[in-house]
């Protein structure tokens, strides 16, 4: 992303204090989705990443996830598959659990629509602890596909998602813009 870019996105994220609960600051990107200049940027650059990569399919992690990563599936022609928390898909799935501050969570995959062909493009907004998208990496590799990376607009340093992530991403890329 140019400077510019960078400024623009980072200037349409709203820091809410105490959210969801006291000590938090969450990153919400309403702001960011709402203006039009900073939505086509974004999905633009993880589309090109996309195509940098040579990804076949683009993931998006529920539920924020899902608003970047179908415009970005649509603008780099690939097809898009969820990854939901447990218990929301219907058919023949595969599960993941992952560990969280305090206690365990779960992400699923429709395991059909990803062959040994695809390399998965994984697309949200925030990496904060490394969970969600360390568990999903894992569920496109049991799935049988390729990594091409990971793309997120934030990664919260502090959190260091980024080491917890370093086995599973097996040398593919982490994007953060
Ligand atoms: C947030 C965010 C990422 C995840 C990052 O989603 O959108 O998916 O948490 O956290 P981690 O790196 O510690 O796993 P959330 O679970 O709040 O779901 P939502 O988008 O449905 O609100």
């Amino acid at each position: 992303a140019t400077e510019a870019v960078r400024e623009l996105l980072l200037a349409r994220i709203r820091d809410v204090p105490d959210y969801p609960k006291p000590g938090v600051v969450f990153k919400d990107i309403t702001p960011l989705l709402a203006d039009p200049v900073a939505f086509t940027a974004l999905t633009g650059l993880f589309a090109d990443q996309c195509v940098r990569y040579g990804a076949t399919k683009v993931v998006g992690l529920e539920a924020r996830g899902f608003i970047l990563a179908a415009p970005v599936a649509v603008r780099a022609g690939l097809g898009f598959v969820p990854v939901r928390k447990a218990g929301k898909l219907p058919g023949a799935t595969l599960g993941q659990a992952y560990e969280l501050e305090y206690g365990t969570a779960e992400v699923e995959i429709h395991a059909e629509d990803l062959s040994a062909d695809d390399r998965v493009m994984v697309i949200d907004d925030v990496l904060a602890t490394g969970g969600t998208a360390q568990a999903s990496l894992e569920l496109i590799r049991r799935a049988g596909a390729q990594v091409a990376g990971v793309s997120v607009l934030m990664e919260l340093g502090f959190l260091a998602g980024r080491a917890r992530l370093e086995t599973a991403l097996a040398g593919a890329p982490l994007e953060s813009v």
